[in-house]
């Protein structure tokens, strides 16, 4: 089945290649390179060597060469002719192109003939990926994100890396369309030092990014917390109690939490100094509210330590502070 997708793709590409060479059937002539990369800003000389069968046909020499890229004839002043049958066209600082290069003889009355063409492309090779960073999002899979560097202009291949101790894990290989991340095959490994680092390879060349270890749980993204309940105390009209559940996560790693409040028509919200809850915890009181006000509440988590990332908040709760003993009398 691989077999005949591979020999369909070849026959399909032979099939291109020969359709867009156009006119030519029969190769008169040879172009050296066959076919072309290029750097960007490089120089780039490129030989036609005429047949002989083709030069007594047509009674021609390589004077009678001339080049064309697409459909523009490159001008005289780069073609220098070797000898009787060779012909070769200079680009002295080649600039961003994609087209075919075709060596064309000039015949009796003004009559043209394309006898060889190749692709040439150009680009620039891979830099060194930058900024290389991780993350679990709980539930998921390791993602892994960097900083490509300059457009390369040319098919480039980031191949994402990692391994533990003596295993290597499966590369992952980016997608065409988001170069610049990748999310790893395996399940995630917590408590393990790994290591990781992505290769950039295109035609023009393979460059690695600094390799980076770390454990995979200080780069834990955690679910939000799921507010319970917010309820008020009629002993204390200025506090509420707000009842949370947690990630998973809580029976192995200690949390610390982020709670933010406002009142029910404020844009801005509020603060819970950090320090009062920095350490695992599945309910807090907020103190000093106004009485029978609604307040909202949102909450956020992470590991304990920092390092890592918050989750994202909360869906919002809302509760009513008990009115003023002393004010409704
Ligand atoms: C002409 O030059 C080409 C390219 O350098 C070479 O391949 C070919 O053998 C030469 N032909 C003759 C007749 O010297
Ligand atoms: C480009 O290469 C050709 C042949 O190798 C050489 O004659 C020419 O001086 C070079 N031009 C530049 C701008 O380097
Ligand atoms: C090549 O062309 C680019 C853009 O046209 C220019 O900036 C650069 O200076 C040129 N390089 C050389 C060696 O002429
Ligand atoms: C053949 O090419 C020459 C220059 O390369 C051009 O002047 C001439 O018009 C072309 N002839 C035809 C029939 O296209
Ligand atoms: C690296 O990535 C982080 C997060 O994506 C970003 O905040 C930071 O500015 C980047 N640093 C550099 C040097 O690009
Ligand atoms: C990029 O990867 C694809 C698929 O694995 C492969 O066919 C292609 O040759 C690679 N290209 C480069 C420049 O490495
Ligand atoms: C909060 O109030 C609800 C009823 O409104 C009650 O069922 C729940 O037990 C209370 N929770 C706490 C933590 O007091």
């Amino acid at each position: 089945m691989f077999t005949l997708q591979t020999w369909i793709v070849q026959a399909l590409f032979i099939f291109l290649t020969t359709e867009s060479i156009g006119e030519l059937i029969v190769p008169c002539a040879h172009i050296h390179p066959e076919s072309s990369v290029v750097q960007l800003g490089s120089n780039f000389t490129a030989v036609c060597v005429l047949k002989e069968k083709c030069m007594n046909d047509y009674h021609v020499t390589a004077n009678e060469i001339f080049w064309k890229t697409g459909r523009v004839t490159v001008p005289y002043e780069q073609y220098a002719v070797i000898n009787r049958t060779a012909s070769s066209v200079t680009f002295p600082n080649i600039t961003l192109i994609n087209a075919l290069l075709t060596c064309n003889i000039r015949m009796f009355g003004q009559i043209n003939r394309s006898v060889y063409g190749i692709r040439i492309i150009s680009g620039l090779p891979p830099e060194k990926p930058k900024n290389l960073s991780c993350i679990v999002n709980e539930g998921k899979k390791m993602m892994c994100q960097w900083d490509p560097g300059r457009e390369t202009h040319l098919e480039t291949n980031y191949t994402l890396k990692s391994e533990w101790a003596t295993e290597k894990f499966d590369d992952c290989k980016a997608k065409r369309d988001t170069p610049t991340s990748c999310t790893v095959d395996y399940p995630p490994v917590y408590f393990v030092n790994i290591e990781v680092w992505v290769e950039a390879e295109n035609a023009l060349g393979k460059v690695a990014s600094d390799h980076i270890n770390f454990d995979p749980i200080d780069k834990v993204k955690l679910n939000p917390p799921h507010i319970l309940s917010v309820n008020s105390s009629k002993e204390l009209s200025s506090i509420l109690k707000l009842t949370w559940t947690d990630s998973r996560f809580k029976s192995f790693i200690t949390l610390k939490y982020d709670i933010q409040y406002r009142t029910k028509d404020a844009s801005t919200w509020n603060q819970v100094p950090p320090e009062d809850t920095s350490s695992t915890r599945s309910s807090f009181t907020v103190q000093d509210l106004k009485p029978f006000t609604e307040y909202v509440f949102r909450i956020r988590c992470m590991k304990e330590d920092g390092k890592g990332y918050w989750s994202d908040w909360s869906e919002e709760a809302s509760g009513i502070t008990y009115e003023d003993n002393i004010a409704s009398f």
